[in-house]
């Protein structure tokens, strides 16, 4: 028995059947061929396993990962001066990277006790309007930072980078009201959010 891979590829092989006049070959297909076929199979479920399931950054991540560098940078200037105030959090919460990033410090860093959602479990729940240390951005942030060590919060300034610190704080703040499915009962006083003054934001931005 003959098979077709013995011979080499320069072997024209036709195959004996012709339909309509039309003969076909049936050549092996070329060695450079078939090796990057069989790469691209041996390829595929190490890229998978690397970038999905393993230490591998997809673009995206470390999009949002520069992009929480930088706002780093720029925070850590921003500490120096002890400029972190209400309006500043607020702003934080139209930058799309950094809310991305808050999003999945919560979810790394406070799920286990807050929920996914922020819907509560071991700690309170983020997303009603009843809070045990205040429901101003600027108490979440505190909270989050030192911590009420003796209740099981931990105080997370030792942990976390200042650009987590705050982006962490921006996405609890923005989930006020989001209404997520199962939540904890509501612990603390119910207290309203006062938006920061925003003429009061835009004419510092002006000077
Ligand atoms: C080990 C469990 C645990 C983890 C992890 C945890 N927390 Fe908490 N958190 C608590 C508990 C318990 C309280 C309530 C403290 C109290 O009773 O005074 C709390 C309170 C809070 C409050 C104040 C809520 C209120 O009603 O005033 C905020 C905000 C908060 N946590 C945010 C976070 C964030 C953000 C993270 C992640 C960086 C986090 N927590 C991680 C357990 C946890």
């Amino acid at each position: 028995m003959s098979d077709h891979t013995d011979r080499t590829p320069s072997d024209d092989h036709l195959l004996e059947h012709a339909y309509d006049g039309i003969q076909e070959y049936d050549n092996p297909l070329p060695r450079w061929w078939l090796a990057i076929f069989w790469a691209t199979i041996v390829f595929t479920p190490l890229y998978i396993l690397f970038f999905h399931f393993g230490p591998g950054m997809l673009d995206i991540d470390r999009y949002d990962r520069a992009m929480m560098l930088a706002a780093e940078q720029q925070m850590a200037a921003l500490l120096a001066m002890g400029e972190i105030d209400e309006a500043m959090i607020v702003g934080l919460m139209d930058d799309e990277s950094m809310m991305n990033g808050g999003r999945k410090v919560f979810t790394s860093k406070c799920a286990t006790c807050h929920g996914v959602l922020g819907e509560g479990g071991i700690g309170p729940n983020l997303t009603d309007s009843y809070w045990l240390h205040g429901a101003q951005l600027m108490d979440i942030y505190r909270v989050v930072r030192e911590g009420v060590t003796d209740k099981g919060m931990l105080a997370w300034e030792r942990q976390l980078r200042p650009a987590e610190l705050l982006a962490v704080s921006a996405h609890v703040g923005s989930l006020l009201g989001s209404d997520p499915p199962n939540p904890k009962a509501p612990q603390g006083v119910e207290s309203a959010r006062v938006p920061p003054e925003p003429a009061a934001a835009a004419v510092e931005e002006e000077s």
